[in-house]
């Protein structure tokens, strides 16, 4: 057996709870693969009452990681715990990817850095026009793309939601550019949009309930969903059949692992269409 500490060996990990789903142990074992490098990438079920200890030895270099992601439900005390958070992370209050670097653990969220990197490679001048976009949902996932969404400059990002409560919280945390509404707000919002996302589960179980109008987007509007499983959701579905331009969601898990990548193994990593297949046919046989 060889150990880590006498090694080169680099460990890094995603931890979730429930975490035997991810697929991000398949992503960064691709890549170790294709550099060559001598890394160790795997999943590790976190219970919440275990998560402090967790971070713990991660901090005292006791577990012997360089860093890993961290996924649901372990975001936000991720960014709590951690030494320093970057901006981005810390207007979220929700950390996905941690770091030892200079004796801390620092903190990011590449969440945003995915799912715009997904629509620069998948959707080319998707945001030639940055006027309005509409995002449904105001969960955890909506936090990320309502800040990638401002950040890459459009002028209004309407967040509808069925609690409206929650979409408000969101427009308060990520300022005037940023305006809550109810579902029902829908039919008038959508008038015109150059990007629609769900961020929701909506439509999974009924897709009767997804009476959308998409057409009513402008003519080069982009519609995208951050749900992947199924790759074609009841959105994407419905959208491509009223003639909308649309993006699935599968390569914002892809990319959002690649600044992660690069700071444990040191190499960046390229999203290639063989790594997308490889996740597509495991999703296939689940
Ligand atoms: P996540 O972190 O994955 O975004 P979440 O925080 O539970 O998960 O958020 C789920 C989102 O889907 C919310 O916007 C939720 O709306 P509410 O805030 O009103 O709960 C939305 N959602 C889930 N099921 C829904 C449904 N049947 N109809 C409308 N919205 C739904």
């Amino acid at each position: 057996m060889r150990d880590s500490r006498e090694t080169s060996l680099i460990k890094a990990f995603v931890c979730g709870y429930p975490i035997k789903h991810s697929r991000s142990p398949i992503i960064h074992g691709h890549w170790l693969q294709e550099f060559g490098i001598d890394g160790d990438y795997r999943a590790v079920e976190v219970a919440p009452e275990e998560f402090t200890g967790f971070i713990a030895r991660l901090k005292s270099g006791e577990a012997g990681f360089a860093g890993g992601n961290v996924t649901i439900p372990h975001k936000e005390k991720a960014f709590a715990l951690a030494d320093q958070p970057d901006e981005l992370a810390s207007e979220l209050g929700a950390a996905n990817t941690l770091y030892r670097e200079e004796g801390r653990l620092k903190a990011t969220n590449t969440d945003g850095y995915g799912f715009l990197a997904n629509l620069d490679d998948r959707a080319e001048g998707w945001d030639a026009r940055r006027e309005r976009a509409v995002i449904l949902g105001a969960g955890g996932a909506s936090r990320a793309v309502i800040q990638a969404v401002r950040d890459r400059g459009f002028s209004e990002i309407h967040v509808l939601n069925r609690t409206v409560e929650r979409a408000q919280e969101l427009a308060d945390r990520f300022g005037p550019k940023v305006l809550a509404a109810p579902i029902a707000a829908l039919a008038e919002r959508i008038a015109g949009v150059d990007l629609f996302v769900n961020t929701t589960s909506l439509g999974m179980d009924d897709d009767s309930s997804i009476d959308i109008d998409f057409s009513a987007m402008a003519p080069t509007g982009l519609v995208t969903d951050i749900v992947y499983v199924p790759l074609m959701t009841p959105f994407l579905i419905k959208a491509q059949k009223q003639g909308m331009r649309i993006a699935d969601g599968l390569g914002m898990l892809l990319h959002q692992a690649v600044p992660g990548f690069e700071k444990w193994f040191g190499r960046r990593p390229v999203v290639t269409a063989d790594l997308r297949a490889k996740i597509v046919a495991d999703l296939e046989k689940h």
